[in-house]
């Protein structure tokens, strides 16, 4: 298999707007098979926009945007056998219960479909598979929606937020399920403004702000390339804790440190890098939320 062969998406210059203003300009990104593919950046920023158009909800978009070879805006109705869609704000029928909607969805496809209940058991939703959705709980709800995305095995997800209301509990069970789907060697386009889940679960990230693309690269390269790695330290002088911030690349050079440890007078010291938010920040001059 060719490097060409392994692209699942390709976007080429697309520029979007909902109005006479652009918005989306000029975004440029591709994905392979098998990678987890953030798009991160605040309210507002464009990123559910940017899912709309990989997924042939707007259409009107200038540029080309492919997805398994096929131009997202010319799409036939088999686009949506290979893709799966976790759209931002659940959409459920809430007058039949969870198992009633999964079947609904599942019967929307034509090929293999996946075990429902299977599927409820690994999000936790079996014992309520046959209570009505408007019984549910919003992240009861947003789980539903998830595994409704998963119904038809598609080969590419694309995740609006996904673990946008979800206690830490479940915010596990559905990261642990994310990284499952990769395994089996999805591809995924994971939307979120949350950069904790970003760095967990992203092999790369796109930041985007105001409808453009700051900046695309590994959330590893990101931490480590930019912002150096702090060093704190913490001492006892005449009976009150002192504390000293600095770059690790400076230490070796610190002489204080180098007393203090040769004292023995060092009581805490830990190393932090950057978090993905800090150079977010950094390079955006953004806030992420
Ligand atoms: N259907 C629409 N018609 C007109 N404007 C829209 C429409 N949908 C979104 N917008 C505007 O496009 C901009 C980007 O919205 P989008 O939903 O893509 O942002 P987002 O990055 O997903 O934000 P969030 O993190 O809040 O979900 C916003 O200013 C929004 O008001
Ligand atoms: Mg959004």
């Amino acid at each position: 298999m060719t490097m060409t062969d392994q692209k699942v998406i390709d976007v080429q210059n697309v520029n979007f707007s909902y109005s006479k203003t652009p918005f989306l300009k000029d975004i440029s990104f591709s994905v392979n098979k098998g990678e987890i593919f953030g798009f991160l950046g605040p309210s507002g920023a464009g990123k559910s926009t940017l899912q709309k158009v990989l997924t042939g909800i707007c259409t009107n978009y200038e540029g080309s945007a492919t997805i398994l070879g096929v131009e997202s805006k010319d799409h036939s109705k088999d686009f949506y056998e290979k893709i799966g869609v976790d759209f931002e704000f659940p959409s459920l029928f809430e007058k039949l219960t969870a198992r009633e909607n999964l079947k609904y969805f599942a019967s929307l496809y034509s090929g293999e479909k996946r075990d429902i209940d299977e599927l409820l058991r690994e999000v936790g939703l079996y014992e309520h598979a046959d209570k009505k959705v408007s019984a549910f709980s919003k992240g009861m709800k947003s789980r539903l929606n998830f595994i409704k995305s998963l119904v038809h095995d598609p080969e590419v997800l694309f995740l609006d937020e996904p673990t946008s209301g979800l206690d830490p509990n479940n915010s596990k069970i559905m990261k642990d399920l994310i990284r499952k789907e990769k395994e089996k060697g999805k591809t995924i386009i994971l939307t979120t403004h949350n950069m904790q889940d970003a760095t967990e679960l992203c092999d790369r990230v796109v930041f985007i702000v105001n409808g453009q693309m700051k900046a695309l690269d590994t959330p590893h390269n990101f931490i480590m390339s930019r912002g150096a790695v702090r060093v704190t330290y913490t001492y006892l002088e005449n009976g009150v804790e002192r504390t000293v911030s600095t770059i690790l690349s400076n230490i070796s050079c610190d002489e204080i440190l180098r007393k203090l440890i040769e004292e023995n007078r060092i009581t805490s010291i830990h190393s932090a890098e950057p978090t993905l938010n800090d150079i977010f920040i950094e390079i955006t001059g953004t806030h992420l939320d």
